[in-house]
């Protein structure tokens, strides 16, 4: 697929501004700045690193809840209390080592970040092929912001669009390291 191609050519350095970026960008939000409880994720791979984010939002006073994939592929989820707090999971994934508080902890979060393929301008986000997210997102309220992080680029044009089932949830905004933060609906 063109844009894991695309992800693929990026450095660490470049993977690193990238995080640099959106941690800037989230941390200008509103929603951040009020927000008790956030549920965020540690990046693997070409994502861009969200180990910034993670630090500074907790750093400035936030709840942390980060994501412990389960066997059926939904979301646990347990707090981050800094960066001994984390450790190996499954699939190379970094993981929260605090206790698991349940599918349903999510709901306590007042922002979502969540990360992505890439989505299109009506929020249709393309995930990894597990459906974890939308297992998760499909918990979360109706007035609660939910971001999609992505590389530049990864924001569909206005005539594309991501193919979404009936199982597929919806982001209400992306942000991009260049432009910032895009609600899409
Ligand atoms: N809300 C859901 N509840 C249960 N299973 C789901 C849900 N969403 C997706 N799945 C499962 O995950 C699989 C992959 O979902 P898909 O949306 O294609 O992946 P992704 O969102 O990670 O790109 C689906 O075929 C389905 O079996
Ligand atoms: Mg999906």
């Amino acid at each position: 697929m063109r844009v894991l191609a695309a992800r693929r050519g990026l450095s660490a350095a470049a993977l690193a501004a990238a995080g640099h970026q959106l941690r800037d960008a989230v941390l200008a939000a509103p929603e951040a700045q009020m927000a008790g409880t956030v549920a965020a994720y540690l990046s693997v791979g070409t994502e861009p690193d969200t180990r910034g984010l993670v630090f500074a939002l907790w750093k400035r006073g936030s709840y942390l809840l980060l994501p412990l994939l389960r066997p059926d592929g939904d979301l646990d989820w347990a707090s981050y209390e800094g960066p001994d707090s984390v450790a190996a999971g499954p699939r190379g994934l970094l993981e929260p080592t605090e206790p698991p508080r349940g599918v349903t902890a999510i709901t306590s979060a007042d922002l979502v970040i969540v990360p992505a393929v890439a989505a299109d301008r009506q929020g249709n986000r393309l995930g990894r092929g597990g459906g974890s997210y939308d297992r998760a997102l499909a918990r979360v309220g109706p007035g609660i912001l939910t971001i999609a992080l992505l590389h530049d680029g990864e924001l569909l044009g206005p005539e594309q669009a991501v193919p979404a089932g009936p199982l597929d949830q919806p982001v209400r905004a992306v942000a991009q390291p260049g432009e910032g933060i895009i609600r899409v609906r």
